[in-house]
């Protein structure tokens, strides 16, 4: 299947959001969503009135990055608000991933399981099967506009074949620092969702953005 495109609305233009969407349902594949509680990571981005205004408007999938603490919580809400792909952190999961991704599935939505830089990608290995998809962070969670880490095309690529090597149909994600110069060779690693951020919303066009980095492809 073709790459998919997932913008972060995180660097997106807030006083303008709706028109930002709007381009986003006309030229993107999903609605990456970056939730961050100021504990897990340190900053604080957006919650559940900004999810649920946008999703009144979405029109395609709406995917959920959670870099919070106890993310179990807010699955439930989650589902409700109309996100069809949820993701947590292994880091702030530890013993409970297992059961989260169980209950994210048993709420109808794709669950993902991300990693940041520093986590070998060997641990993401046990819970394929588990996961309808898997993130790996490209730049350390927390911050847009960071600079892509190289060192993830590796991860990637392993992480996808021992995937294939499973027989099992789970996407890999990537998200940070995405750019036209990256995605051709994140492609060929294996990527099949890639967020961004900057590389969307700095030149104020996300459509024309948007259209360059798929041709860049
Ligand atoms: C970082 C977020 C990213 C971020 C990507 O914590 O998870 O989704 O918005 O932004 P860029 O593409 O600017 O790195
Ligand atoms: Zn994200």
């Amino acid at each position: 299947m073709q790459l998919q495109i997932a913008p972060s609305i995180l660097a997106a233009d807030f006083l303008e959001l709706g028109k930002d969407i709007d381009a986003l349902n006309k030229n993107a594949d999903i609605i990456h969503f970056d939730v961050m509680d100021g504990t897990f990571v340190p900053n604080i981005s957006f919650g559940f009135p900004v999810l649920e205004a946008v999703s009144r408007m979405a029109k395609i999938p709406m995917d959920a990055h959670f870099m919070v603490v106890n993310p179990e919580k807010w699955v439930d809400r989650c589902a409700k608000a109309g996100v069809s792909m949820m993701s947590f952190h292994l880091e702030a999961a530890g013993r409970k991933t297992r059961s989260i991704l169980r209950d994210i599935r048993s709420h109808g939505m794709k669950a993902g399981l991300v990693i940041n830089p520093d986590v070998p990608v060997e641990k993401l290995y046990q819970y394929i099967g588990a996961a309808d998809y898997f993130l790996v962070m490209s730049v350390f969670a927390g911050f847009g506009g960071q600079k892509f880490i190289y060192e993830s095309l590796d991860r990637i690529y392993c992480l996808k074949e021992r995937i294939l090597s499973k027989g099992n149909d789970a996407k890999v994600e990537v998200d940070g620092g995405v750019n036209e110069g990256n995605i051709k060779a994140l492609a060929d690693a294996g990527v099949d969702i890639a967020v961004a951020g900057s590389s969307v919303f700095r030149s104020g066009d996300p459509a024309a953005a948007i259209a360059s980095l798929r041709n860049a492809l």
